[in-house]
């Protein structure tokens, strides 16, 4: 049998962790898949993806900034997918493509190790983009009691939630301070972070007693919104476990098995090496 291929297809793609780390997840399943990065600019994407269906590939990892469009392209949706309204995994079978989204159970998975339950909870969502998206969408399937989101830019804000049934509040200090403040579970879902000394948490930010600050940002390991949110009393969880997380959900889809958690966990520390 020939070893399928997989890929992340995206533009630019500057210093994807997709290759190393499904390399280790097929060390970990004992799996062989030749992983590639793929640069297709976006106006080669439609040609690029209709080839692939005929050909030896198992399927994509589709990240910036193509998810919307794979969606458009597929010749089947899952629920998720269509309900986000973004492919970012793409499984080929029988020169047919499926768009999936694992953007939401990624985002679950690690707050369902921890058992945090978002029922009935108050959730604050920092950002109002693609990311932002698919986890007001887990949040709210999971029935949060409350959920407020924040954005730079207002009117992203107010449509995110009135499409979700979410409330929405101004990007001020002052908004920001009173819904953290309130929260049991705060959400970084901006970009902020990811370089230099930039935070969406003004200095001074009070968290509940048990609160949980969660960024989707994984480098650097401790953000600034971490640092801040711990000092303000939250417990603080960072984006490599939601990585890992997603990355097991598309292992399951293309190969039809779930690993092991103590596999994934292997797979955490060696990236917590790399980082
Ligand atoms: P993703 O798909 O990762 O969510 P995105 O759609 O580009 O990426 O969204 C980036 C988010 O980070 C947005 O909420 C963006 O705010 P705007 O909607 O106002 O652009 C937020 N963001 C990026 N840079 C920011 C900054 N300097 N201050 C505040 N928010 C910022």
């Amino acid at each position: 049998m020939t070893t399928p291929s997989a890929a992340v297809v995206g533009w630019p793609l500057k210093h994807s962790l997709s290759p190393r780390m499904f390399r280790l997840f097929s060390r970990e399943a004992r799996e062989p898949v030749h992983y590639k990065a793929l640069a297709v600019r976006p106006e080669e994407f439609d040609g690029v993806l209709k080839e692939a269906a005929g050909g030896a590939w198992i399927g994509w990892n589709v990240t910036l900034p193509h998810k919307v469009r794979a969606m458009e392209l597929m010749d089947a949706l899952d629920s998720t997918a269509r309900e986000i309204g973004a492919v970012n995994v793409v499984r080929f079978a029988d020169g047919r493509s499926e768009g999936f989204n694992t953007d939401a159970a990624g985002f679950l998975a690690p707050l369902k190790r921890k058992r945090f339950s978002i029922a009935g909870r108050r959730v604050v969502v920092l950002g109002a983009g693609g990311a932002a998206r698919a986890v007001c969408a887990a949040v709210t399937r999971e029935k949060a009691g409350d959920l407020r989101i924040l954005n730079r830019t207002a009117e992203k804000a107010r449509a995110l939630a009135k499409a979700v049934g979410a409330a929405a509040a101004p990007w001020t200090r002052e908004e920001i301070l009173a819904a953290v403040g309130g929260a049991d579970l705060v959400v970084n879902t901006t970009s902020l972070g990811m370089e230099g000394d930039t935070n969406p948490l003004p200095a001074g930010a009070r968290f509940k007693p048990g609160a949980l600050a969660y960024d989707l940002v994984y480098r650097p390991r401790v953000t600034p919104f971490l640092q801040e949110a711990s000092q303000g009393g939250a417990e603080a969880l960072g984006g490599l476990g939601m990585l890992v997380a997603q990355a097991a959900e598309t292992w399951r889809i293309w190969f039809g098995k779930t690993l092991p958690v103590d596999a994934l966990d292997q797979v955490e520390a060696d990236l917590k090496e790399i980082l």
